[in-house]
């Protein structure tokens, strides 16, 4: 019997006494079985399996340093020592992450995992790794079985040969590498990422549980309000983060809401089958979540109550109108939202991180040569010099402080074009003496 997990998303009204088999649903993986009796949000969340996943007492060295090209924080290209991550592996493993996604249309799972590992931030606690944040400590069972977690071993366990296969890489960094490339891979905006994440050691580093948002609150926009302020974000930034809910379901057997299955949710192209989804095309990112939960006309379309309150905020409601007319500004706000959701509470090395794309390839614009504008301006040159540099501009009929008049160079060219005519006529001869 499939029941539910002990989860901060889990309606109180699903609790039955029946372990959950969360694993199932990823052909190939161990089932993990989450024991549930009573209440909810009381019990010790306890994995009980034959399966140990091999992260959960490996201590990885981070003290090797990396030392490769990439680009740094400002864009430009530049030689990284990183004794985090290398940044060939990651770009590596970013090709291996769109494969794994095609194969297994799990975009929804990593945004999940990475969205949860960050999550658990408190702006308040300067001290890493106590602040919670993106520092891979959600492979751990302490924090992989946190009931908001309920599922998400399926996530870690899709990642983990792409992390035996690129050593050089830290959890913290693979885990928001595959969530930013599961949103542009489904036709989401580019995030402008960060890495060099340096990953906790061991399940001692584990976030506390309960500070990830609860789907059915008593009060869900002072909830969300109090969680995410938490983590520091705005109105703004809270409405368009739900934004992702555009892509994935929800599974009664793990957090105990939506349906079990929908007309969206079963046959082929849906990875494992299962679940209700936020939107039709929920393998692909758009703003249709806006509009869906603004309509709620399809039975078969999930809104949650931390859905809803965002169609009846006014603050909120402000952001769903605007993301459901303009999809173009939903995008530009939810890259910069998720790029900032990524680095929270993350301990960089090299300090700032780095990027592994290319710079932006800005076109440079044409100027006109101006003397003035390659000046030091601090009066290294002399005041005789500066009075002959302006002799020299004033006799071309120019001006250091002006731009000098194209017609200067128009004119320039005509006579040595009329001279170059008149010497191929022989006028202008010296042989010619005749
Ligand atoms: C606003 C507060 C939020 C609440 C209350 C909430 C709640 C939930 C719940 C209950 C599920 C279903 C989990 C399951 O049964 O498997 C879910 C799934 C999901 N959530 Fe959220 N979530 C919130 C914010 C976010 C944010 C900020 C992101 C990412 C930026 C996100 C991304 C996702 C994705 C992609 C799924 C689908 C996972 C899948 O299909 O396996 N959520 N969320």
């Amino acid at each position: 019997m499939v029941g539910v997990s002990s989860s901060l998303h889990t309606r109180a009204a699903s609790v039955q006494t029946v372990v959950q088999t969360p694993a199932a649903s990823v052909a190939g993986l161990p089932v993990l079985r989450f024991p549930v009796s009573g209440k909810l949000h009381k019990q010790e969340p306890k994995l009980e399996s034959e399966f140990v996943p091999a992260f959960s007492a490996r201590i990885v060295s981070q003290k090797k340093r990396n030392v490769t090209a990439g680009v740094g924080a400002r864009g430009r290209a530049i030689r990284i020592m990183s004794a985090a991550s290398n940044p060939e592996q990651l770009k590596a493993a970013r090709e291996d992450v769109k494969k794994l996604i095609a194969e297994k249309k799990c975009n929804p799972i990593l945004i999940r995992l990475a969205w949860h590992d960050s999550g658990s931030y408190d702006k308040n606690i300067v001290e890493w790794p106590r602040r919670g944040g993106a520092n891979g400590s959600i492979r751990f069972l302490p924090e992989l079985g946190h009931g908001a977690n309920a599922g998400l071993i399926n996530a870690v366990k899709l990642l983990e040969p792409i992390k035996e296969k690129y050593p050089d890489i830290t959890h913290a960094d693979l885990y928001q590498l595959a969530s930013a490339t599961a949103i542009e891979e489904a036709g989401g905006p580019k995030i402008p990422m960060k890495y060099g994440r340096v990953d906790t050691r061991g399940p001692e580093e584990c976030a506390v549980e309960g500070n990830l948002p609860d789907a059915g609150p008593p009060d869900p926009s002072d909830h969300l309000r109090k969680v995410f302020y938490r983590m520091g974000f705005s109105e703004k930034e809270i409405v368009a983060l739900s934004g992702a809910h555009t892509l994935g379901r929800s599974r009664p057997e793990r957090s105990g809401w939506g349906k079990k299955e929908t007309k969206y949710t079963v046959g082929d192209n849906v990875g494992a089958p299962g679940g209700q989804s936020w939107t039709v095309q929920w393998l692909k990112f758009d703003n249709s979540y806006f509009k869906d939960i603004k309509a709620q006309s399809d039975e078969d379309l999930l809104v949650l109550p931390t859905d809803k309150i965002l169609t009846e905020d006014s603050e909120f409601k402000k952001y769903t109108e605007k993301y459901a007319e303009d999809q173009d500004a939903f995008f530009k706000d939810y890259a910069l939202a998720h790029a900032k959701l990524s680095e929270l509470g993350s301990k960089w090395d090299p300090e700032g991180g780095f990027s592994i794309d290319e710079a932006p390839k800005n076109e440079p614009v044409p100027q006109k040569f101006m003397a003035a504008k390659y000046s030091s301006g601090d009066n290294s040159l002399s005041d005789s010099m500066k009075a002959k540099m302006r002799a020299e501009y004033l006799a071309v009929g120019g001006s250091p402080d002006k731009p000098l008049s194209s017609n200067y160079f128009l004119n320039i060219i005509i006579a040595v074009a009329v001279l170059a005519i008149l010497a191929s006529l022989g006028a202008l001869s010296p042989l010619d003496v005749s």
